[in-house]
């Protein structure tokens, strides 16, 4: 059986069902701090299949120990912890707290009840911005100043040297480059509330006809003046998972994998597949660029690819798609798709 932490959650959600599918024993550990109960009806009805949920806190540790004397859990995917950078700036012990205390939590319950296999939900932001793009897996990393990042590069140090001391235990670190789309059924997306990133607020902009999209900065040295990312479907990131934890059963050590598409698009390029898709325009004003951003990124996809024999099948257009089902499923009154 396989725990989720943060099952609840965009990517945790999609994760299980996408095992559920596959007939894996799944069993979810959610404490609803950025979700809620209903997401739960919405895996089931999408799978069609059942498994154990438990509400609670990952930082728990009587909780956690519990469940692992419980269930026969031999695998962790670990999703559960806070995700804003700007958040992270306003409250850095509480991402500490729920990142770092939380992770360290779970493995060494894990060592301690004998489950030795653990999926890592890190970001490309731990790769900072000392490096020209394309990053690579290679590339030497200093610690990152704002506390979201730092707590995702802890993370990854902390699991590096925990491999070193507990043999049999196995680690697949997974850096996400900028992940959006949803589910092809349009029931499960992501929140339209959870934070500024750009589709969110791309959909803001859409449901409420007054307000307009900000682009932050048209003077980026891109081909276009706007800024550059790698964004990857949500279903190809979460088949990426599945192949992790499928190679550490075979592989000992800590192993971390780029989950990007390997392409970057910029925010005006974002802009008009969206235009294209809707058949109308997107209400939009370039604003200065907004603080901590970086001009352009993308990911080098090439060891991913090499061990895990895995490959984004999903296009921009696909993403973009899906995301606009979604919320054409969630708000049918806006009528957002023509056909
Ligand atoms: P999300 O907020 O949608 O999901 C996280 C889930 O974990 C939520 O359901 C939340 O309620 C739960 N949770 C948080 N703290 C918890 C705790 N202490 N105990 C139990 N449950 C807890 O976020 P997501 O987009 O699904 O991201 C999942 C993971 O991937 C996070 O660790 C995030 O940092 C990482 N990540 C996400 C992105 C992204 O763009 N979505 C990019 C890079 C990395
Ligand atoms: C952000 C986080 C990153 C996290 C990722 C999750 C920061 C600095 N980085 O990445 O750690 O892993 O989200 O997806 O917060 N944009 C606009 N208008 C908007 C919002 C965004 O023009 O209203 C632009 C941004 O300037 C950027 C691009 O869109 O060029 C993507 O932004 P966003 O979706 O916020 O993601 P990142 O900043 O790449």
């Amino acid at each position: 059986m396989i725990l989720i932490t943060g099952g609840c959650g965009y990517l945790g959600s999609h994760c299980a069902i996408n095992l559920l599918e596959r007939n894996t024993e799944i069993c979810i550990v959610d404490n609803f701090s950025n979700s809620s109960i209903e997401i739960l009806d919405k895996i089931k009805s999408i799978s069609k299949k059942h498994f154990k949920f438990y509400q609670g806190d990952v930082r728990d540790k009587k909780f956690i120990n519990a469940l692992f004397l419980k269930k026969n859990i031999d695998a962790v995917i670990h999703f559960a912890g806070l995700k804003s950078v700007s958040e992270s700036e306003k409250d850095p012990s509480e991402y500490f707290s729920n990142n770092i205390t939380g992770t360290i939590n779970i493995i060494e319950l894990m060592k301690l009840n004998k489950i030795n296999h653990f999926i890592f939900s890190s970001s490309a932001t731990v790769y900072g911005n000392q490096h020209p793009p394309p990053w690579d897996e290679k590339l030497k990393l200093k610690s990152p100043t704002n506390p979201y990042a730092k707590s995702k590069f802890i993370i990854e140090e902390i699991l590096r040297s925990f491999v070193i001391d507990n043999k049999e235990f196995r680690a697949g670190i997974l850096r996400y480059f900028n992940p959006i789309g949803a589910h092809p059924s349009g029931l499960l997306g992501e929140e339209i509330h959870s934070g500024r990133n750009l589709v969110p607020a791309i959909l803001n902009s859409l449901i409420h006809s007054d307000e307009y999209l900000s682009v932050y900065g048209n003077d980026y040295p891109t081909p276009d003046g706007s800024g550059i990312r790698d964004y990857i479907h949500v279903s190809d990131l979460i088949d990426g998972h599945l192949k992790a934890l499928n190679y550490i059963k075979t592989n000992r050590g800590c192993h971390v994998w780029n989950l990007g598409s390997g392409n970057g698009y910029s925010v005006l390029q974002i802009i008009q597949v969206f235009e294209s898709i809707l058949k109308r325009k997107i209400n939009f004003k370039f604003e200065g660029r907004r603080k901590g951003d970086l001009p352009e990124y993308w990911a080098l996809i090439n060891k991913a690819e090499k061990e895990l024999n895995w490959s984004p099948r999903k296009s921009i257009n696909d993403m973009v798609y899906d995301i606009l089902n979604h919320l054409n499923k969630t708000r049918p009154n806006l009528k957002i798709l023509k056909n």
